[in-house]
């Protein structure tokens, strides 16, 4: 965890194209206010981020979403939302609570036929998918712990094809990936993560910086060759 150091315009300006642009529905405004009422940590994406998650599954066409970390379903709801009828996606998440609070959020939003929760570290979850033979996942979006990051990686390519998108949250962490010293728990992940996209014949990719209520951070954005 690395403390967040946003300045109060960034939040406002965020809210102000959140209300007047994004405009998420009461069912993604109550999976936030679940997961603050559950005592969960306030660590969703920001609805910008979101509401860019649902149009890149919808602009891409994917029918089948990988999403590691899934906390109570914010991001989970916006993408299942960009899917077609027929779409599916699952989504990885070893708190019980966590995965509780989300299948409830989930159904309420109307798309709990879409989405399977599967309970569980998500390096096992993402082995006994492999194990199961599944068609490949389309879009991929990583945002769990960040030392996995490059593991995550390594599976969203080999779950995926070419052409699969793969999304990764929280690359700038504040400017960590410039100073390891700042997280040493969670900065060596994201700074590999990172390499790998700038090396690995397999990726194609690019990183947005961020600021909003999240503080200042970013996504990295890949395709599979
Ligand atoms: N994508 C969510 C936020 C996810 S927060 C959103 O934007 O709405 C990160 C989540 O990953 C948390 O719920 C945490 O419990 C989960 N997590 C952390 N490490 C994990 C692991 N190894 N396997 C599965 N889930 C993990
Ligand atoms: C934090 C933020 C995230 O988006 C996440 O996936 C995990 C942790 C954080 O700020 O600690
Ligand atoms: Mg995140």
């Amino acid at each position: 965890m690395i403390e967040h150091k946003a300045e109060p315009g960034w939040a406002a300006v965020e809210e102000f194209l959140s209300e007047t642009v994004v405009r998420p529905n009461r069912h993604l405004k109550h999976a936030v206010a679940s997961a603050a009422a559950a005592g969960m940590p306030p660590i969703e994406v920001a609805p910008n981020a979101g509401k860019l998650l649902q149009l890149l599954v919808r602009i891409s066409g994917a029918r089948r979403v990988l999403e590691i970390g899934t906390l109570a379903g914010f991001s989970t709801i916006w993408m299942a939302q960009g899917l077609p009828e027929g779409g599916r996606l699952i989504t990885c998440e070893y708190l019980p609570k966590h995965a509780r609070v989300a299948r409830a959020n989930v159904d309420a939003a109307g798309i709990g036929h879409k989405v399977e929760i599967r309970l569980g570290a998500a390096l096992e979850s993402l082995a006994a998918l492999e194990a199961e033979g599944h068609e490949p996942f389309d879009f991929v979006f990583i945002d769990a712990d960040k030392e996995n990051n490059p593991h995550y990686l390594n599976w969203a390519i080999r779950l995926g094809r070419p052409g699969t998108t793969i999304v990764m949250d929280n690359v700038v962490w504040e400017g960590a990936l410039l100073d390891p010293s700042l997280d040493r728990v969670n900065a060596p992940g994201i700074i590999c993560a990172l390499e790998i996209m700038g090396k690995d014949p397999r990726l194609d990719a690019t990183v947005i910086q961020t600021v909003g209520s999240k503080g200042w951070d970013g996504f990295a954005l890949a395709v599979v060759r």
